[in-house]
């Protein structure tokens, strides 16, 4: 068997890998081996707890056997099918998603997340005939170039002008940082919604509204912020689109799948998109997979003309049969109950926190979907690192955790918690402890 000894996987990689998201000098990844539940463990057998579910997708957990023997199964049986063939992972997940989903009925299956927002665009573009789509600056979508396109933040500025063209943006309802209430922010949740959605509709206007085929959101914003939309608010995007002929797609990409306490983040405010791009969750990362789910008038529209697109890997019956057996364990095991009943425990444990730094400027989550805030002032909010940037306060604090055991994300001045939906109180009180030593780096320089 090809092999290698474990102290030759970070040179080798290094020789031989080129790196996404990075300058090829910089990178130091962790030479990673094993993975169990809510930990991995590096080539030195260091042990690492996992708040971000590695790329915010290993929803149930690492090295769960039922997902990794349904992988196995499908492989020896049919690893691989032709994308026009029906094969039983392609039937059976068929069913289980329209089972789950807010009435979606049809599933395109793609690769990953940014292939699904692509697919999902040219979906909507087809059925209306009209080619802008609106999506918010705080927002990612993916990093393909259409996918890039609809991203609002810096990640798709460092490509413009060479993107899918047809795209405007607009602004998120982030309350913290509202351009629109700093002189009136005790401003009601309904108002506040009001406002945004005011701000959303000017923009069709002037846009045309016969122009706009869908707006695309982050039912609630991962990266850019884990933005909680205000009740109201999502809703109210619904009935802008149902008032204008505009289809309404929901990224639950990184929200979907339990993360919030529902299996996807519409559910918590009752709104049915037209059409709902998923990856990460839907797998929980044990093998690549993306899915488009459409309302069945969507794909009726189709009957008659060809659509026009489709990749070789479409439908993979590997992938199929992982994200099979993956929803079998979420549902086995009352994942999503978990993640809900889990949420109040993370905000107690985020406003505590909150309460003894002057670092902390913020915190918000739902369910186990979680974000702090770091500002090195309360009052004026001016963030621990700038937009797009970093600072040495926040490296310092990143290197704290990665040192003592606690892999997380860092976003600019933000710190994600986004662990695998199984964690006990236990472990998350375990990371918290790490959180609660490493901001005194970053409260040394707040006031
Ligand atoms: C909300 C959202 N949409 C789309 C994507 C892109 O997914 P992928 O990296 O699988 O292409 C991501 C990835 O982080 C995401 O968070």
């Amino acid at each position: 068997m090809f092999d290698i000894p474990d102290s030759d996987i970070l040179p080798l990689a290094m020789e031989h890998g080129f790196w996404t998201w990075s300058a090829q000098a910089k990178v130091s990844p962790i030479p990673v081996k094993r993975a169990k539940g809510v930990y991995f463990w590096d080539v030195n057998d260091k042990r690492y707890l996992d708040f971000n579910s590695m790329t915010m997708c290993c929803n149930i957990g690492h090295g769960d056997e039922r997902v990794i023997n349904a992988i196995a199964e499908q492989a020896r049986e049919l690893p691989y099918a032709a994308p026009g063939m029906a094969t039983k992972p392609r039937a059976m997940l068929g069913k289980l998603l329209s089972e789950i989903t807010p009435g979606l009925q049809r599933f395109l299956f793609t690769l990953g997340g940014a292939d699904a927002n692509e697919n999902a665009i040219k979906l909507a573009r087809a059925y209306t005939g009209r080619h802008k789509i609106l999506t918010r600056y705080r927002s990612y979508h993916g990093a393909s170039a259409g996918a890039m396109a609809a991203t609002g933040d810096p990640r798709r500025v460092a490509w413009e002008p060479m993107l899918m063209p047809g795209v405007v943006h607009f602004l998120d309802p982030y309350r913290y940082r509202s351009t629109f209430h700093r002189a009136n922010p005790d401003i009601s949740e309904a108002d506040f919604s009001l406002d945004y959605l005011n701000h959303l509709e000017e923009i069709i206007r002037y846009e045309g509204p016969d122009s706009v085929a869908a707006i695309l959101v982050e039912s609630v914003t991962g990266t850019n912020g884990i933005i909680i939309p205000p009740e109201g608010y999502l809703q109210g995007v619904r009935a802008l689109c149902d008032r204008y002929g505009i289809l309404l797609i929901a990224d639950e990409v990184m929200s979907g799948f339990g993360r919030t306490g529902k299996w996807f983040a519409v559910d918590n405010w009752a709104v049915k998109p037209d059409l709902m791009t998923m990856a990460k969750g839907l797998t929980s990362a044990y093998a690549p997979l993306g899915a488009v789910g459409m309302k069945e008038e969507i794909a009726h529209f189709f009957d008659e003309r060809v659509f026009e697109s489709g990749l070789t890997y479409t439908a993979h019956p590997i992938s199929l049969a992982a994200a099979i057996a993956n929803i079998r364990v979420m549902q086995e095991d009352r994942i999503v109950e978990w993640s809900a009943a889990m949420g109040p425990v993370l905000h107690r444990m985020l406003t505590d926190l909150g309460e003894q730094h002057p670092s902390v400027g913020e915190v918000r989550n739902i369910g186990l979907f979680g974000i702090i805030e770091l500002v090195k002032d309360r009052q004026t909010k001016e963030p621990m690192a700038p937009w797009n940037g970093s600072s040495p306060e926040m490296a310092a604090f990143r290197k704290y955790c990665l040192d003592h055991n606690l892999y997380l994300y860092t976003h600019w001045h933000t710190v994600l918690i986004i662990p695998p939906l199984i964690i006990s109180e236990e472990q998350l009180a375990e990371g918290f402890a790490v959180l609660n030593k490493a901001l005194e780096i970053t409260d040394k320089v707040a006031s």
